[in-house]
């Protein structure tokens, strides 16, 4: 099979099912609420959608913990609605990607219930089962900690041993180094292929190889805050090897795409994983500019513009000519951009949400929208712990829940950092609920549901989609689309606090873009070299103007073509 890399030429939208759209009233997204919403994507113009999990799930971690990788979760629908719902997508020209959770199932997956029965079962080495320390065993094996708090390690009455698990205590780590694990994720890998996949985005995929001494035993972490022994287990030992014989074995067989989802990885480590010649994945998320407003992934600090700029910078040079970014400001796991990166927008959120999708759009890679930042969706101001229903942040305030003095932190954390923010439901009109069920939601719809909705948005003609609408015109079908495929990237005032400015060059010809990231006018001078040369504006937030020294408008955002 020749492979396309047709994501080079891809505009990817990423739906979370569970609050996308609600076709039953049960108060859940489905399936058949996406197929039902596929003309509005298509009347947005992206041409592939990232699916977060739809498997069956108990739903510990909505559906990021998989009972079973050949099936529907219930409240989503079944197999035949995604077959029909493939079906509608690729009439209309869009791929599905889907989500690919191997780095753990749920303990309610038939291989994990069968691994916990006895020490000699035949799925036992599917999961890292290790006996405990300290006397009578009762002491986790190591020091490593979980991401959703605490110990990495569960103990298991029924064989009095513990089970590893990076995240949840529902979401058991898959044994890779067992060669069987790895022909399980191979055949259920094939399984979606054949069914007409056109590729996954890996979660946690830097996380898949552990280490382990030979005498089976599973080393400490170096002592630090917050999460140990990442050293062990981030790019693990086998890592590459593991990923090579995936794509061998199936992926190249198939004319799909991967993206990993790449938490702590150096620009070096991900032109390994994406190194063409390499064999493993297509591209990767990296997350470093996820970090330029918070300490060890989740103590807020101030956004540090300049160090954002210069980090996305530092990706589209150094994988230029060698590999493909991925482009993201949002995903269900970020609160949104809008306010995050741009500071009080007050009444300017079209003009913001328009200057923020410049500057990530008008960069090289796979630009990703994630459900709502089209229409400018924006965080949620949760008052009680109550309105919350992400696992991560209740397992958090349940260990912090009896000290008094940490709940307002907790609460301001979370209104800073919470996964929540971009878990509300997606807010199609201003009718009950944003339209989005006519039963009751599983989560409050965000209050601005009145003013910020999809049927405002489609009925301005100014609105923050018809200006996504463009951008996306742009990158795929227009005489700039070359230069903003293939143009090499060079940047401008790096040490502004104010302005984004970089040029896009392919040959002769370059596109400058200027982006003022702030709420009030900024001084903008044209760069000595740049200087008095034609240009005509391609795209703006404002209205159009000739280059010169000007002053940029609050969030005024300009592409001009040299
Ligand atoms: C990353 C996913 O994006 C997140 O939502 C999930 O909690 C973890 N992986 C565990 O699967």
């Amino acid at each position: 099979m020749k492979r396309t890399h047709w994501y080079k030429n891809a505009v990817i939208y990423q739906i979370y099912p569970r609050s996308f759209y609600d076709s039953n009233g049960d108060g859940i997204g489905d399936l058949k609420g996406i197929t039902a919403k596929l003309d509005y994507l298509k009347e947005l113009g992206v041409n592939c959608v990232w699916l977060s999990p739809c498997y069956k799930s108990p739903n510990a971690d909505n559906g990021y913990d998989i009972s079973d990788y050949r099936d529907i979760m219930d409240e989503f629908g079944t197999l035949d609605d995604w077959k029909e719902m493939i079906k509608a997508m690729h009439e209309r020209g869009i791929k599905l990607v889907m989500d690919l959770v191997v780095n753990h199932t749920s303990d309610e997956h038939e291989w994990f219930k069968e691994s916990r029965k006895s020490k000699d079962n035949p799925y036992r080495d599917y999961y890292f089962w290790r006996k405990g320390r300290g006397k009578n065993g009762k002491k986790a094996p190591n020091n490593w900690t979980s991401r959703f708090g605490g110990t990495a390690w569960q103990y298991d009455e029924a064989t009095k041993e513990w089970y590893m698990h990076l995240w949840a205590v529902k979401q058991p780590d898959l044994n890779w180094h067992n060669p069987k694990v790895r022909q399980e994720v191979h055949d259920l890998v094939k399984f979606w292929l054949d069914l007409g996949v056109d590729g996954f985005r890996c979660d946690v995929i830097t996380y898949i190889s552990k280490v382990v001494r030979s005498d089976g035993s599973i080393p400490d972490g170096k002592w630090k805050p917050g999460i140990r022994g990442d050293e062990m287990f981030l790019h693990g030992p086998h890592i590459h090897e593991y990923l090579h014989d995936l794509n061998k074995e199936v992926l190249s067989k198939y004319d799909c795409m991967t993206v990993g989802e790449a938490a702590g990885v150096t620009i070096e480590e991900a032109l390994l994983y994406t190194d063409e010649k390499r064999e493993e994945l297509d591209t990767v998320f990296h997350f470093e500019h996820m970090g330029c407003d918070m300490f060890m992934e989740v103590i807020p600090k101030k956004f540090d513009f300049v160090k954002f700029k210069k980090i996305l910078g530092k990706w589209q040079k150094a994988l230029f000519d060698k590999s493909w970014n991925s482009l993201y400001y949002e995903n269900h796991d970020q609160p949104r951009s809008l306010g995050r990166f741009t500071g009080k927008f007050g009444d300017k959120r079209k003009e913001a949400a328009k200057m923020l999708a410049i500057s990530l759009h008008m960069q090289q890679g796979v630009p990703y929208i994630y459900q709502g930042q089209e229409i400018g969706m924006t965080n949620v101001k949760f008052r009680k712990v109550s309105q919350l229903r992400d696992q991560l942040a209740l397992n958090i305030y349940d260990m912090i829940k009896k000290i008094p003095f940490m709940k307002p932190i907790f609460m301001a954390i979370m209104n800073r950092r919470g996964r929540d923010h971009g878990r509300v439901p997606m807010q199609w009109s201003a009718e009950k609920n944003a339209g989005f069920t006519s039963g009751t939601p599983w989560f409050e719809p965000h209050e601005n549901y009145t003013e910020v909705n999809v049927e405002e948005s489609l009925k301005d003609p100014n609105s923050i989609f018809y200006f996504y609408q463009k951008l996306i015109k742009l990158r795929l079908d227009s005489d700039v689309s070359d230069i903003i495929r293939d143009g090499s990237y060079d940047s401008y005032y790096d040490n502004s606090k104010d302005l984004f400015v970089y040029t896009r060059t392919l040959g002769e010809r370059k596109l400058l873009v200027i982006c003022n990231f702030k709420n009030k006018d900024v001084y903008f001078e044209v760069p000595k070299n740049l200087k008095g040369k034609e240009a005509k504006v391609v795209i703006t937030n404002y209205d159009e103007k000739p280059l010169k020294d000007m002053l940029l408008r609050p969030y005024e955002a300009i592409v001009y073509e040299i």
